[in-house]
């Protein structure tokens, strides 16, 4: 499962690439408007005020953009980023070390803040509103709480998971970004500036093959550039046209909508062993051989993104795009799902 070219979660090939690929400024970030001109607002007022700017929660599925933004945040505010994650921070000796260690308005940036652990969060709270450390001294009935003061810093937590965050530390975050994913239009200009960047040679059509099938998402977008232009050295000369990209990609088993052998082995289950549904997921993930688990958070969200697969209350179904997709004709009888057909 972790050989998906289109997986989006960021795997040891991306490693080399991400850094040079990653936009620095606003400007340079392409697509999500809305977000954009939100965080730009919230930046100049910080600047004009001289104050660190508030709390940012980035929340989104892998691949879309969360540690590039904070990177640009910081870069924007002209600060130092101090960079962590959830998992990394075990103690709360080890965030007050960190904390201790900022400089007025720097960013602390913590990845995956939905797995940072309870004792760990409870130290966060006061230094995110108070910007001050509760630290006791001694143990037993002598022991006696003190308090350190901080700089002002600027938390920025970015999660995958906005449902496991405990509401005490979201409801700490004053500014709260979404990001969605990509318009084709965006993943075309990402494309391209990748490929100059990588000196890459795509034509528009080539890009626009890559962007379709890249699952709204620009690491997917960024990845598959760099399979493609392999491709392209040894069978086309080094140039991606859009001919190219659609040889190379589906040499690479990547269809026109992005999605993948697995993907394509769910719906064909779906449809040939259940009739296209409703069936329920533990049923249909025995007949897909995955667990439960991996088919739902990672394989359904795409499919019904894409709007291939529902989930209604009796199971999981097959939609006619779905059916169109594969090539299969749809059953004639209407008495499943009405609404959907
Ligand atoms: N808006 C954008 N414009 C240009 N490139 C982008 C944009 N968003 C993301 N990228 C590129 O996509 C790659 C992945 O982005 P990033 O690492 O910021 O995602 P993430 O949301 O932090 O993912 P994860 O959830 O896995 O941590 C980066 O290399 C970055 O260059
Ligand atoms: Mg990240």
């Amino acid at each position: 499962m972790e050989d998906r070219i289109v997986s989006a979660v960021l795997k040891k090939e991306d490693r080399e690439v991400e850094g040079s690929l990653r936009p620095r400024r606003l400007q340079e970030f392409i697509g999500q408007q809305k977000v954009k001109e939100s965080i730009a607002v919230f930046i100049q007022a910080a600047l004009t005020r001289k104050e660190a700017l508030d709390h940012v929660l980035l929340l989104g599925p892998p691949g879309l953009g969360k540690t590039t933004l904070a990177g640009i945040i910081s870069n924007e505010l002209g600060v130092s980023i101090r960079i962590t994650s959830g998992p990394a921070i075990e103690r709360p000796g080890d965030l007050a070390a960190i904390l201790t260690n900022l400089a007025p308005g720097d960013v602390l940036f913590i990845d995956e803040v939905h797995r940072l652990s309870r004792a760990v969060e409870e130290v966060l709270y006061p230094a995110m509103e108070d910007f001050a450390l509760d630290i006791i001294i001694g143990k037993g009935p002598g022991a006696r709480s003190i308090r350190l003061e901080l700089p002002r810093f600027t938390l920025i937590g970015a999660t995958t998971r906005a449902g496991l965050m405990t509401s005490p530390l979201r409801d700490r975050f004053g500014v709260i970004v979404h990001l969605d994913y990509y318009e084709i239009n965006d993943l075309v200009q990402i494309v391209l500036r990748s490929a100059a960047i990588l000196k890459i040679a795509v034509d528009g059509a080539g890009a626009e093959e890559i962007a379709r099938r890249a699952r709204g998402t620009p690491r997917v977008a960024n990845r598959l550039l760099k399979r493609v232009r392999d491709y392209a050295q040894v069978k086309a000369k080094g140039v991606i046209t859009g001919e190219v990209a659609r040889d190379a990609l589906s040499f690479l088993g990547v269809d026109p909508l992005g999605l993948d052998f697995i993907d394509r082995k769910c719906l064909n289950v779906l449809i040939e062993k259940f009739s296209g549904g409703p069936v329920g997921l533990d049923t249909l993930a025995a007949a897909v051989g995955e667990e439960a688990a991996t088919l739902e958070d990672v394989y359904e969200p795409y499919l019904m993104q894409s709007g291939l697969l529902a989930r209604t209350p009796r199971g999981r179904v097959a939609t006619p795009r779905a059916y169109e997709h594969l090539g299969l004709s749809s059953p004639k009888d209407g008495d499943r799902q009405p609404s959907l057909w």
